[in-house]
């Protein structure tokens, strides 16, 4: 009964603090539960919390740190439970969480612990509010220890991650990791003039052409948002696009399309494109993020395998990977992704590959990216295509084609960037590792 009641004043805008401590637990649970995205996950889960957007963006924040920090945090979890990391998600998410607030975030000790004892209480588990209470004083008492021993490769990268990035990448590896725990920063495409909007939206233009902010506010509050002046994009993300060299009037498919950055990309410059999606939900964003842009795509809900189209002019396919490019924003991937999920997505690249290739013209252009740090994804995956395909030739990128990242042009002409590039031009911020191919295909 007296849970009942607690539980109703909760989840009233009353008690924000506890809701949004209820929202980032949840959101970390399910998300492990069920090897979800958090994206996804903490979207659908707000809808249903009564929180303004101040407390949303707290349990936001709560939660991304737990990832981001989630070796660190079931270590000092372990080491302090006599019977190890709690199995059951749900706990594990509330112990996580309040743990994420003492070490990481602006959150005064005391309140962490209280309101995760007061969410033990609500959520069902009054048993262990004595628990809570008792391992979160201590991660308090012990932080500077804790902390001490939070190496970024060793501690906060799953164990099979940083063996592949110190076999692939060597020295690199701890770079890579400390980049993906310092986060990202919020990077644009704009339509046109970077120097104008980065000077009205107070950031900077990196050398590649995108707009870089470092100050947080709300996208739909940025100058610009309306008017469809720009569009978030990361600055790794904004590259294979380009390398099409899309013109006017030219017939351009945009392979796995959806939410449509590199649509808008090929859009803007005036090529006639169709964008290709099997997800609806996806499809519809993309729907609507050209029709703030005012951009003019065709689109088709469909599986790839199963797209039965003339062929083009100009083939982009961005295809689904392991993502752990992305694991700066998405520091959930790492934790819910497995090695042994590698070779389904690989042989899912090939098949639409092969698609994609029977969708270029002779003389067409096809570019193929991942934003995963995974050989297998990216060299390995264009080397097979190649010698499947003696129909396609290399058009190799050079230092021209990402000025100010040379870097990241390998000896073979493909893209490869790692999270922690960038020069003092490119902000110190980093960007997504991702991995970009450029094929001919021979005239027949
Ligand atoms: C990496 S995301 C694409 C990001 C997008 N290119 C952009 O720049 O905004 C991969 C997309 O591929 C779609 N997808 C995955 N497998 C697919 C398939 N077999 N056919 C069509 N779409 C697919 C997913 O729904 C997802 O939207």
């Amino acid at each position: 009964m007296a849970k009942a009641a607690f539980s109703r004043t909760s989840r009233s805008p009353a008690d924000p603090g506890l809701a949004s401590r209820r929202l980032a637990a949840h959101a970390v649970a399910e998300v492990l539960r069920r090897r979800a995205s958090l994206d996804e996950t903490f979207e659908r889960l707000a809808r249903q919390a009564t929180l303004d957007e101040r407390d949303a963006g707290l349990a936001r924040a709560i939660a991304v740190t737990t990832f981001r920090r989630f070796g660190t945090i079931r270590t000092a979890l372990t080491e302090r439970l006599a019977k190890g990391p709690p199995k059951d998600e749900a706990f594990l998410g509330l112990l996580a969480t309040g743990a994420a607030q003492i070490l990481f975030l602006d959150v005064p000790d005391h309140a962490a612990v209280d309101l995760a004892v007061r969410l033990a209480r609500t959520e069902g588990r009054p048993g262990l509010a004595g628990l809570v209470n008792a391992v979160l004083r201590r991660i308090a008492r012990e932080r500077d220890t804790i902390l001490a021993g939070s190496d970024p490769l060793r501690v906060d990268t799953p164990e099979w991650l940083a063996r592949r990035w110190s076999r692939h990448y060597g020295a690199a590896a701890p770079a890579i990791a400390e980049a993906h725990r310092a986060g990202g920063s919020l990077d644009l495409s704009v339509r046109s003039d970077p120097a104008l909007w980065a000077e009205r939206l107070g950031g900077t233009v990196l050398a590649t052409g995108t707009v870089r902010l470092t100050q947080r506010t709300p996208i739909r509050e940025l100058p610009g948002y309306g008017e469809g002046a720009w569009w978030v994009q990361d600055a790794a993300a904004a590259l294979p696009a380009r390398f099409l060299a899309a013109g006017p009037g030219e017939r351009v498919i945009d392979l796995c399309a959806a939410p449509g950055g590199k649509t808008a990309q090929l859009a803007s410059r005036g090529a006639h494109v169709v964008a290709v999606d099997r997800s609806e939900a996806r499809l519809k964003r993309l729907r609507e993020n050209m029709e703030r842009l005012q951009l003019s795509v065709e689109t088709r809900m469909t599986d790839v395998l199963a797209l039965h189209e003339e062929p083009f002019d100009a083939v982009l396919l961005d295809a689904p990977c392991s993502a752990t490019g992305t694991l700066r924003r998405n520091p959930d991937a790492a934790w819910t992704k497995r090695e042994s999920d590698l070779s389904q997505l690989v042989e899912l690249q090939t098949r639409l590959l092969d698609k994609a290739a029977a969708l270029t013209r002779p003389e067409g252009r096809l570019v193929y990216c991942t934003c995963s740090l995974e050989p297998e994804e990216g060299e390995r995956q264009v080397a097979a295509f190649l010698e499947r395909h003696p129909e396609f030739v290399p058009a190799p990128l050079g230092p021209d084609d990402v000025p100010g990242l040379s870097e990241a042009v390998t000896p073979e002409g493909w893209l490869r960037t790692l999270p922690h590039y960038g020069g003092p031009q490119f902000g110190g911020t980093g960007m997504d590792g991702f991995f970009a191919a450029r094929f001919r295909r021979r005239s027949v």
